[in-house]
């Protein structure tokens, strides 16, 4: 995966292109954002936090359809126990007011990852966000917590096992689409685009199955720092791409 560099693409606007409908976005490059001010790690994720808010509601105003952030892998429990708590405080601060703040919106709220690890009081904010917003009509936001892609398709695949033992699935009937089925994102598109800033180069365990053909633009720009033109930039490198999905 290349490092997109900005200047490339800054002749075409959004309003010239066929947008994606669905955008997967890592969200990295907190830590660093603070390192750089001096900051705890934390203070990186409080403002991660507002680059969300913003980039969400951005997304949501030009039509994008489908919105997957990765907000918490099943891997950063391993970030010391402060980090961890921190994080945990500002997700419910955060649902508190996620409710009101996107209705307006019209906003499909959803989580997607091992809800088992979260506290009473963060599952039922997350419970409570899905049930009050289930009944919108726009943009569906998937926030992954404590989301890993590998674990998504282990647990995707104990599902089936059980079902064949019980007898209501038959080996052969395995196929892409029942896969697909089974993860937490059933029922919703593959991403096309999946943003990466902060300049590394890897998937991080994000959506392995559906992002099978995704175009990866990776951004030389901290989190914190992104902004909606450095979305719109990301938008029109994805404009630019030629998908063959394997074809020619
Ligand atoms: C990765 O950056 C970021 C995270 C592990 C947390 C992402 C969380 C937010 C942006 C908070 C907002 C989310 C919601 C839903 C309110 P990093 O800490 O690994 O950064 P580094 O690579 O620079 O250390």
């Amino acid at each position: 995966m290349a490092l997109f560099k900005k200047k490339q693409v800054q002749e075409l606007s959004i309003e010239d292109i066929q947008l994606p409908e669905h955008i997967g976005i890592i969200m990295d490059g907190n830590g660093r954002w603070a390192k750089k001010r001096g900051l705890p790690r934390s203070a990186g994720h409080t403002a991660g936090a507002q680059t969300f808010r913003k980039i969400a509601r951005y997304c949501s105003d030009i039509g994008i359809k489908y919105l997957t952030v990765y907000a918490f892998s099943t891997e950063n429990w391993r970030r010391p126990s402060d980090e961890v708590d921190a994080l945990m405080r500002l997700f419910k601060d955060y649902l508190q007011e996620a409710i009101r703040d996107f209705k307006d919106d019209s906003i499909v709220l959803k989580f997607i990852g091992d809800r088992s690890a979260f506290s009473p009081e963060l599952l039922s904010l997350m419970n409570e966000n899905e049930e009050e917003s289930c009944d919108r009509d726009g943009m569906v936001l998937n926030i992954a917590m404590n989301y890993g892609g590998r674990a998504e398709l282990v647990t995707a695949i104990r599902e089936m096992a059980n079902e064949v033992k019980d007898g209501s699935l038959s080996p052969e009937d395995i196929s892409e689409e029942l896969v697909s089925q089974h993860l937490y994102t059933k029922g919703q598109p593959d991403p096309d685009l999946i943003i990466r800033p902060s300049g590394e180069n890897r998937t991080s365990n994000f959506l392995l199955w559906q992002s099978a053909y995704a175009e990866y633009v990776i951004m030389d720009v901290l989190w914190p720092d992104f902004t909606k033109e450095d979305l719109n930039q990301a938008l029109i490198e994805f404009a630019k791409r030629n998908r063959r999905f394997g074809g020619v």
